[in-house]
């Protein structure tokens, strides 16, 4: 027998690398097609610099044989694996490919995505997931379990390592929704992506409920109810671009600092409009995103979780081109109170800032924790107790500007100086204090009040008084819990000095495991 040439040689590489790049077949693409999704290998090229993907164990297959799933065995397993480029930056990249066994999880499959983890907390760079999966492969069985597994063992290690970015666009369901939610960041499409841990018709069956796969776990209800997401796109390039834009902000892994980029945006702009946006009178309303549009570089916030928690904004932006991460009570929703769900969604934000070196801007204007008998049951306490543990954990950056109103306890969970805010700035309307003037005067002032002729116009003077007197940013100047008051116009000036000030901050801390943070 001689051996082959080197002609036939090439010619049966090219042949599986042809069989592998068919992915499920022209049926199924079109199926794939159909339902408005694109292939894994097109949303892989969506996502990265044109031309840079390089595709790694493009001829893994599965070696089961249950019940007849020997007699198919796709090259690449239904995962499409590799590295490429983000704005000139590397990044790992799996994209589930659901054409190929419904993209259906087993012990290769997991292998190659586990690999590519591997690599990328190795090369210090980010890894964007693309699901589209019709979970644990059941043909595999345990073996797709234990893949499922050794992928969130890999996504606990990595985390506050390497930015890690789930991308939902199509079924996640069961456990396999676990990955996602141990990630920094899910995206998810709307109408194709869903995540839940039990299905319609297992949740029919067990309380008779019923509720559409879009309902239940489509991109409107993560972002929107459940906080599971934290963006929504309407298309997959949408998608795409948004995952591309947070990442810019980031640095590839936490050892190095965030890109800086070249801006117009002179950082000494005075902006005399911000005097007009927070009115002085403590019950009106205004939108705190017209405040970080006149603050940040070229008026560009990019939003995280903007549908989940509105009263409190969470999100990235930049000051003469440097990344910071943002936290600001919203008064237009809640009067921006402090309630379970924004405690949890700020808290996660600032360590996921901490862990990358953003430093934390936060903009204040608090009147307290949202009161209430479901907020107490639900556990406010515990979940409030997130926002003090991460600001005081963090040891990036803090700067504190207060806008307006800072109360009682949630002036203190607002990156105080007690907690270890860096620099404190104050806006001239601020009041900083226990309490409102008005819930103040009628307890300090209570004797007074109620022995006057005219109770009602005496407690009007009372509140005046306390007003005058301690609702001011001048009382905790005074005490160095405010550094510097400050014109609203010189806020994008100050911040920017403050940022530089503060850079080479240094923080030495007890060493210990972890701590024991409240959940
Ligand atoms: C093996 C699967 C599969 C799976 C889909 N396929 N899911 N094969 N294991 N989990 C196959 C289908 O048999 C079909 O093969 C092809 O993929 C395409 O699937 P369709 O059903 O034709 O697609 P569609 O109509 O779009 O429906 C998508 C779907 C449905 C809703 C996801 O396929 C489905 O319900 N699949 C099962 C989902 C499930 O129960 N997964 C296990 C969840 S439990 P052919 O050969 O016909 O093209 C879980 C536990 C994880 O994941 C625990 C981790 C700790």
């Amino acid at each position: 027998m001689g051996s082959r040439n080197i002609e036939e040689l090439c010619e049966e590489l090219k042949a599986k690398r042809a069989s592998a790049l068919a992915g499920g077949g022209e049926k199924a693409v079109a199926k794939q097609k159909e339902k408005g999704k694109g292939t894994a290998r097109e949303r892989i090229s969506q996502l990265l610099d044109p031309g840079t993907f390089v595709e790694i164990d493009e001829l893994v297959t599965h070696r089961c044989t249950n019940f007849g799933i020997e007699k198919t065995k796709p090259l690449g397993d239904g995962v499409v694996t590799g590295w490429g480029t983000i704005d000139g930056r590397k990044v790992f990249v799996f994209s589930q490919d659901f054409t190929v066994l419904g993209g259906s999880l087993g012990e290769k499959h997991a292998d190659k995505i586990c690999k590519i983890m591997d690599m990328a907390v190795q090369m210090g760079c980010p890894v964007v997931g693309i699901n589209d999966s019709g979970g644990a492969r059941i043909q595999e069985a345990v073996d797709s379990l234990n893949g499922y597994g050794k992928i969130f063992f890999r996504n606990t290690l990595s985390s506050g390592v390497i930015p890690q970015i789930s991308v939902i666009m199509g079924p996640t369901a069961g456990g396999a929704v676990y990955s996602p939610a141990l990630t920094d960041f899910v995206f998810m499409v709307e109408g194709t992506g869903v995540m839940h841990i039990t299905g319609p018709a297992v949740i029919k069956a067990v309380t008779g409920e019923e509720v559409t796969s879009e309902e239940l776990g489509g991109a409107k209800t993560h972002n929107t109810r459940s906080g599971n997401a934290h963006f929504t796109a309407k298309t997959e390039e949408e998608c795409f671009a948004q995952v591309r834009k947070v990442l810019s902000y980031l640095p590839s892994n936490n050892l190095d600092n965030a890109p800086t980029t070249e801006t117009g945006d002179n950082v000494e702009r005075m902006d005399a409009e911000l005097r007009e946006i927070v009115p002085t009178n403590p019950n009106k309303s205004y939108d705190v995103h017209d405040i970080l549009v006149h603050v940040l570089d070229d008026g560009v916030f990019t939003e995280v979780q903007a549908g989940w928690a509105q009263n409190i904004l969470t999100g990235y932006g930049r000051v003469g081109g440097r990344s910071v991460g943002i936290i600001a009570n919203q008064a237009k929703v809640m009067a921006g109170c402090l309630d379970i769900d924004a405690s949890d969604k700020a808290s996660r934000f600032i360590r996921h800032c901490d862990a990358f070196n953003l430093p934390i801007v936060t903009f204040v204007d608090v009147p307290g924790y949202l009161p209430g008998v479901a907020q107490e049951h639900n556990g406010i306490i515990r979940h409030g107790a997130k926002l003090l543990y991460a600001y005081s954990e963090a040891s990036v950056p803090l700067i504190t500007v207060i806008l307006r109103k800072a109360y009682g306890g949630a002036y203190l969970a607002m990156s105080s100086k007690a907690l270890g805010a860096d620099l404190v700035l104050a806006w001239p309307q601020s009041e900083i204090a226990v309490m409102g003037a008005e819930g103040a005067a009628n307890i300090v002032f209570k004797k007074e009040i109620d022995a006057a002729a005219d109770p009602g116009a005496t407690r009007l003077e009372k509140i005046d008084e306390y007003r005058n007197a301690f609702a001011t940013p001048y009382v905790a100047a005074e005490r160095g819990l405010v550094d510097r008051v400050i014109l609203p116009e010189e806020t994008r000036k100050e911040l920017w000095l403050a940022l530089c000030g503060m850079d080479s901050k240094r923080v030495g801390r007890p060493n210990k495991k972890h701590g024991v943070i409240p959940h």
